[in-house]
């Protein structure tokens, strides 16, 4: 098992673990009675995870005595909604909790979200942990205190920042993920190579066979490798006033390309790969970075089988789309590019037109790329 220590600086938010490793979910009750002193639990999963992992999850709690109680949502972006939100209060302010309720977020980024958001508000704010399974979670969505849910108008719109006391992985539950998640899910590493750490990229290109058949001792290296350089992006800067912005790299076109799809079309990870390349191109024009950069992030996303290409999309849809995003100030745009491998910066001033033109160079056939 692997540990990584987050700690925030701010006397007010404790320092939490977040635990790395395979059979986790068989220690949560113990963990979770020695390091919070939980006497009631709320599981909150998804309908996809619920059959695979509630019942081992509530097994170990019940083991040491912790009183659980479990809420279901019907698994899906599309479901990262207030609606759900709204089922959510209705169906544990009845079950009489009080504010040393725990709540667990078991499942990807999705329960993590809506999870993180129900602690964050149930009761003025409830003790949260996160237990993650999916890579993308565990590697991202589950570190570093964002909660919140989507709107009509755009991605994340509705949230607040709510760390969780304790993050436990247990990357056994990874067995089950369709291959399309791990590919998601290595997006979001490929965005932290990118933004900070050449050795990661180096690593995800040479491992990348025994990433994708989910090996034990390689996956644990990858993620606490990568949870790692998430805790040392949020402790520079915990309420995204500055670097945490690095972290959007690729996300402010890939949250356009999940609000026109309107929550259905792409999973997050593929449309912050689609994302990344047209913030690549965007960043040969704007910082003159190297085309061979972007040819070799373009090279690895096809390599993992994530989306680099997307014909017939709608560039003025997806434009209007990002004039939404909540990183964009006094209406201008604010968008992560690179000058090189890990070295990201924030730009405000690109032209519209500069922007366009790096969304509709996703709009490529594949003849036309010769793929
Ligand atoms: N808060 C943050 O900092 C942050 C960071 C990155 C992403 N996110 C959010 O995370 C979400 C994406 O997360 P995600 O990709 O995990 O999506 P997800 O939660 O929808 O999970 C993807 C799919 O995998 C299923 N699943 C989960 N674990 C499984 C398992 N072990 N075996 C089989 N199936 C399993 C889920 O039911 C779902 O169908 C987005 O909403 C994104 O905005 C948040």
């Amino acid at each position: 098992m692997e540990t990584v220590q987050v700690q925030l600086p701010s006397h007010t938010i404790a320092p939490y673990s977040v635990r790395v490793g395979a059979g986790q979910l068989g220690e949560i009750g113990p963990t979770l009675r020695t390091d919070l002193d939980a006497r009631t639990c709320v599981i909150i999963t998804d309908s996809n995870v619920a059959p695979l992992y509630l019942a081992r999850t509530a097994a170990s709690l019940e083991g040491v005595d912790i009183r659980v109680l479990a809420a279901q949502f019907a698994a899906g972006e599309a479901a990262k909604n207030l609606r759900t939100v709204g089922e959510l209060y209705d169906n544990l302010l009845p079950r009489r909790l009080d504010r040393n309720a725990v709540i667990i977020a078991l499942g990807g980024g999705v329960a993590g979200d809506l999870a993180g958001f129900i602690a964050a508000t149930l009761l003025r704010g409830l003790p949260f942990v996160q237990a993650p399974t999916t890579l993308l979670a565990a590697v991202d969505a589950s570190v570093g205190g964002k909660v919140g849910i989507d709107h009509a108008a755009g991605k994340n719109l509705i949230g607040a920042f709510h760390q969780p006391r304790l993050v436990i992985t247990d990357l056994a539950t990874f067995k089950t993920l369709p291959r399309r998640e791990i590919a998601c899910g290595l997006a979001e590493c490929v965005k932290h190579a990118f933004i900070r750490d050449g050795a990661l990229l180096s690593f995800i290109e040479t491992r990348l066979d025994s990433l994708i058949s989910c090996d034990p001792v390689t996956m644990e290296k990858l993620v606490a490798w990568n949870v790692q350089i998430k805790a040392e992006i949020v402790e520079m800067d915990p309420y995204e006033k500055n670097q945490r912005a690095w972290l959007n790299f690729g996300h402010t076109f890939g949250h356009a390309l999940e609000t026109v799809g309107q929550y259905h079309a792409l999973q997050h990870g593929e449309a912050v790969a689609l994302g990344m390349v047209a913030a690549a191109r965007l960043s040969e024009k704007r910082l003159g970075l190297n085309s061979a950069i972007t040819a070799r992030l373009i090279a690895l996303l096809d390599r993992i089988g994530l989306p680099t290409r997307l014909p017939g999309l709608d560039a003025g849809a997806i434009f209007n789309a990002m004039k939404t995003d909540k990183k964009n100030r006094d209406g201008a745009l604010r968008l992560v590019l690179l000058a090189d491998i890990a070295r990201p910066e924030i730009i405000s001033d690109v032209p519209a037109e500069q922007v366009f033109q790096a969304i509709e160079s996703l709009n490529v056939t594949e003849t036309a790329t010769g793929h």
